[in-house]
């Protein structure tokens, strides 16, 4: 596995690729790999010729309060496993040649951004539409993995992807999760160990809104977030930012448990937010009878 530093070798390294007629898939992440991530890199190595990943902690995407300074960046490790999971090159820019002296281009994906986390974290999904569309500049891939564990990003990279005609298409990929349900995160490691006992009832009240759902066809969509919040309620300390139930492609607020939605919750425990979301496919009223 080749390592990369500049956008020029990433352009020749793609170039080379391109110029001989295979197909590049690419995971962008933010280091301290884990299982999750590992999951994106074996998918594009299934589904293309060659696989860059790139590691950048991005100073763009986070608040002035948020964990950028001490954001776990175990580099040697990293490598390690991006070798091992079938990476060809590992992107690793420097910051300061991401945004030299005088940056001042931003990409601003409206309506999708300004929600749910959005509405918690002001110019965070900026940050990230900015640096993976750098990116995807630097790497131009054909396809670009992301994980469903972080829905609304995703659904603004597709977004951004429509709007600005990216050549490049986006594949969004399952959760990955812990035996006991936990969404795998690399600040689950900012947990204490009390905290970390309590955060799977975050998708145990998740999984209880999506079996209200299939019990309740064309119900209002209180009664599910009843439910979510009661369950998100047993978790001592438990701090929720948002639980929304959301149509699945424009994430517009749902009001009845009709056709393919998406349940989400940001909840903090302590120190940590941690996010989540499922699925929630309603089944017809009148076909389910
Ligand atoms: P990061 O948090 O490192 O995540 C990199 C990719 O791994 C994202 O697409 C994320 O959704 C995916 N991922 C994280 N946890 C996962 C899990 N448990 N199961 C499946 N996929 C998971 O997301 C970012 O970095 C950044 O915002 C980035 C897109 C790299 C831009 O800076």
């Amino acid at each position: 596995m080749k390592l990369l530093r500049r956008a020029s070798e990433a352009v020749r390294f793609s170039d080379d690729v391109r110029r001989r007629g295979l197909s590049l898939g690419f995971v962008p992440t933010m280091g301290a790999l884990h299982a999750g991530h590992l999951s994106l890199i074996r998918r594009a190595r299934r589904e293309n010729h060659r696989v860059a990943v790139s590691i950048f902690v991005n100073p763009l995407q986070f608040g002035p309060t948020e964990d950028y300074s001490r954001y776990p960046r175990p580099v040697s490790r990293d490598t390690a496993l991006c070798r091992k999971a079938g990476a060809d090159v590992l992107l690793l820019p420097e910051p300061a040649a991401m945004y030299p002296e005088g940056f001042g281009t931003h990409v601003e994906v409206e309506g999708v951004s300004d929600t749910l986390c959005g509405s918690f974290r002001p110019g965070h999904f900026r940050g990230v539409a900015t640096v993976v569309l750098k990116l995807f500049n630097m790497m131009r891939p054909h396809r670009a993995y992301f994980g469903e564990k972080d829905y609304q990003q995703l659904t603004i990279l597709r977004r951004m992807s429509r709007d600005l005609n990216v050549p490049i298409e986006i594949v969004g990929c399952p959760t990955v999760r812990e035996a006991d349900g936990l969404a795998l995160s690399s600040r689950n490691a900012y947990l204490a160990p009390h905290e970390r006992a309590w955060a799977p009832r975050l998708y145990q009240a998740l999984s209880a809104g999506a079996a209200y759902a299939r019990t309740h066809p064309g119900d209002a969509a209180g009664g599910l977030l009843k439910t979510v919040r009661a369950g998100i309620d047993t978790i001592p300390g438990a701090r929720p930012d948002y639980v929304a139930l959301v149509d699945a492609a424009s994430l517009e607020p749902a009001k009845r448990l009709r056709g393919e939605l998406r349940l989400l919750a940001a909840v903090r425990i302590g120190k940590t937010r941690l996010i989540d979301n499922i699925p929630v496919i309603c089944k017809d009223k009148a076909r389910s009878r």
